[in-house]
């Protein structure tokens, strides 16, 4: 039974991942070794939970009750009681291996360590520890109270035990739960790398520009936001790392390799919303470009882009990172993409999709646009994937 939760960093994903906890009536401790940031973290939770009181989603007795569950402190030893240990600090290995080095000894043998890593692999962040079968992934998105995708990742240490407790607890908190392999990129940060690298090639080509690419892939192809736009909020010095780090988590797979565009967008400052300035100019609004709306063109960009999402969440499938199910469930809850990529492929059909890869793969004899078997044998067999 999972009661109390120890949460280590109190940043931008601890403080959320607390707030769930909190709200779902677990005691929480969260642990920071910066006093200022639990400062900030306890000012800033009591702020989002004032805003939830003015809209009325949650009385003053339940703000009151979800502060008084939650203790913020710099000291360790206040995680003994903890059933779950959730680690969202700073992503380097050396670090958090120092800090679960230090904190297993004070926890009991059942409890759960859990890390809410983006890029490092669970197998290796449970490898200090003593009995590395309590290890596993919990990885949250961004904002977690709000965003309703949650990754379980078990690794090759983790026992059924402690995968079973975390995935019905994280359910039971009213997350869509998915379960992935301790691969790169998880399932969202693997499948999704398309939807940035093939908008940034086909811009480098010179086919269109970044209004151009964004207008197609959100009036034609239903996305929320074009790559560009996302890219901007994302910023282009955290989406370049992501992808340079799946690159070379993939042992420099071509498919992945990151894109000088976006290398000289970060270098030059050009971050994105934050920085003012990124593909789009927010700061000169009437700089930016209108985009072209020839819709030859427009089909063209969406189909290259979406044929190439496609192949990837059939790689996931093909390599058994995560079922079907799990893998539209994470594309549509994780990153709100208007279909599941697999479903899609249904719709379209498997045979139009290995036809659009097929041309790709032909025009430039590049191992990115290989189509992935399992798709020329589904669509060989005119199976479907639901
Ligand atoms: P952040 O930079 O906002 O917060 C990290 C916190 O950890 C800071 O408050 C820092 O003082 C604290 N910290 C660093 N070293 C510590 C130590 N030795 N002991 C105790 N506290 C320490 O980072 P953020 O963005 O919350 O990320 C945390 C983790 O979550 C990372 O592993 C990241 O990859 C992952 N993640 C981040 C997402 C995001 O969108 N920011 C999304 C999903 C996962």
């Amino acid at each position: 039974m999972i009661n109390n939760i120890g949460i280590i960093g109190a940043g931008t994903m601890g403080c959320g991942i607390a707030q769930v906890a909190a709200q779902n009536k677990h005691k929480v401790v969260v642990v920071d070794e910066d006093e200022i940031q639990l400062e900030k973290a306890k000012a800033g939770l009591d702020k989002i939970l004032s805003r939830l009181c003015e809209k009325e989603r949650i009385t003053i007795e339940d703000k009151e009750a979800i502060l008084h569950r939650i203790i913020f402190t710099t000291d360790l030893n206040q995680l003994s009681n903890s059933d779950l240990i959730i680690e969202a600090i700073i992503e380097k290995l050396a670090i958090k291996h120092e800090v679960l080095k230090d904190v297993e000894p004070l926890v009991n043998d059942s409890c759960i360590i859990a890390s809410n890593t983006s890029s490092l692999s669970i197998a290796s962040i449970g490898s200090v520890l003593q009995n590395a079968n309590r290890v596993i992934g919990i990885h949250f998105f961004n904002p977690a109270p709000l965003m309703p995708l949650v990754e379980i990742i078990p690794a090759v240490q983790t026992d059924e035990k402690t995968l079973n407790a975390a995935n019905d607890l994280i359910k039971n908190w009213g997350k869509t739960v998915v379960k992935c392999k301790d691969t790169p990129g998880f399932i969202v940060n693997r499948v999704a790398r398309p939807f940035y690298g093939e908008a940034l090639r086909i811009y480098e080509e010179g086919i269109a520009d970044f209004a151009t690419i964004d207008w197609a892939l959100t009036e034609l192809g239903g996305f929320k936001m074009g790559p560009f736009t996302l890219m901007d909020y994302i910023g282009n010095d955290v989406n370049y790392m992501v992808t340079e780090s799946v690159f070379k988590a993939f042992y420099y797979d071509p498919r992945f390799k990151p894109s000088f565009t976006q290398k000289r967008h970060a270098e030059a400052g050009f971050l994105g919303r934050k920085s003012g300035r990124g593909y789009f100019n927010y700061i000169n609004p009437e700089k930016n470009t209108a985009a072209n709306k020839d819709k030859t063109l427009g089909l063209y960009i969406l189909n290259r882009v979406r044929c190439m999402l496609i192949n990837e969440a059939i790689d996931a499938v093909f390599m058994n990172v995560a079922s079907p199910v799990d893998i539209d469930l994470a594309m549509t809850k994780g990153v709100n993409y208007p279909k599941g990529l697999l479903q899609w492929a249904d719709e379209l059909g498997l045979d139009e999709i290995l036809n659009q890869l097929q041309h790709l793969f032909e025009y430039y004899g590049e191992d990115r646009y290989r189509p992935n078997p399992l798709l020329r044998k589904m669509a060989a067999d005119k199976a479907t994937f639901f």
